[in-house]
């Protein structure tokens, strides 16, 4: 059997995660799929530095756009993040018909509309569960689960980042700043901690749970934007008096009339007895309420790198089986031809 062959966008957090777990379950995966799954290369933006990976270092390349061109590749996983060049390599990657598996929630939120043109043109899969919530399940539950419903609001926390530094001045009297470096020491922040301690990053998971719920698209842009930096320990602590946590809230919610969709990420404060006010670390939360289902709740690591390996890796073994499928229909119907032909009279 032809493994289906994996090209590795970035080796950050994430993706340092998602080869240990590639190479650790590599007999569950080709169980799972049908056929193995093979690490055919590394793209890295510094050839020669020190990685924790079990693979060999030959698998690593500068050139990530001429891995993503080479003709034996089917699957890419793409963990750069940022738009560029993370997008001319998708573009790059669904144009030599590879399946594409992303967690670029600014590049969604940016210019999601010309990869997902791309994907069809191209007949290609797209998936991007790990773009919101880490290991949550949230993509999939608004686009499928959800798809006969009408959602009214979706409203949660869904920057790890932000919340472990709220939690911990919360709870431990801990500073902004220090807060801050002990999330980027644990792998939550972004590359620029700036996307996380603004807004920018829930706001982008914002506008793409927005886009899924109402059937619409939302940019980033179109979402009013408030970060953590003016929140103070005197603002945190006049919380408490009040018996509320303050908590980056994301919030997408339809006009009372249906006609409009209003998306919003600011600092709001949650009583202590809310189910989000025991949201702690780099957990996070969402509840979508529908007109059927009526109050959902999806609550998990919303961070860090082997959550959102977890969700990396789901909608890898989807994709390949996708396209192990599509090979075996393509075999059936060629089966299928021959059979047309009554026995004897060919
Ligand atoms: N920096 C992001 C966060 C990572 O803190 O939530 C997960 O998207």
């Amino acid at each position: 059997v032809r493994p289906l062959k994996i090209a590795l966008l970035g080796c950050g957090v994430v993706g340092t995660e998602v080869v240990r777990l590639l190479v650790t379950h590599q007999a569950d995966f080709a169980a799972r799929v049908g056929v193995p799954l093979e690490l055919a290369g590394i793209a890295v933006r510094r050839a020669g530095r020190r990685r924790d990976v079990p693979v060999d270092p030959d698998l690593f390349t500068t050139d990530a756009a001429a891995l993503v061109r080479r003709g034996d590749i089917d699957l890419v996983i793409e963990v750069i993040g940022g738009i560029e060049p993370a997008r001319s390599l998708i573009l790059a990657a669904l144009e030599n018909g590879a399946s594409v598996v992303t967690a670029n929630k600014a590049l969604l939120a940016e210019d999601g509309a010309t990869l997902f043109a791309a994907a069809e043109k191209h007949g290609a899969d797209l998936y991007y569960e790990a773009s919101v919530g880490g290991a949550i399940p949230l993509i999939r539950p608004l686009r499928e689960s959800l798809a006969g419903d009408r959602v009214r609001r979706v409203l949660g926390i869904v920057n790890g980042t932000t919340n472990f530094v709220l939690d911990r001045m919360d709870t431990e009297g801990t500073g902004f700043s220090e807060a801050l470096e002990e999330a980027q020491e644990l792998g939550y922040a972004e590359a620029d901690p700036t996307a996380d301690v603004e807004g920018f990053d829930a706001a982008a998971k914002a506008a793409i749970l927005a886009g899924l719920a109402f059937h619409t698209r939302v940019l980033a842009s179109d979402v009013h934007r408030e970060g953590i930096t003016e929140v103070t320990a005197i603002d945190i602590e006049s919380a408490r008096a009040m018996g509320c946590v303050v908590k980056l809230l994301a919030i997408a919610e339809l006009s009372a009339d249906g006609s409009g969709v209003g998306v919003r990420v600011h600092p709001a404060m949650i009583p202590r007895d809310h189910p989000l006010a025991s949201v702690r670390e780099a957990y996070n939360a969402v509840f979508v309420e529908s007109a059927a289902a009526g109050q959902l709740m999806f609550y998990g690591a919303g961070a860090g790198g082997a959550p959102t390996a977890s969700a990396v890796l789901g909608d890898l073994v989807t994709v390949a089986r996708n396209r192990v499928q599509s090979a075996r229909g393509a075999a059936a119907s060629t089966y299928a031809q021959l059979e047309v032909h009554p026995m004897g009279e060919t």
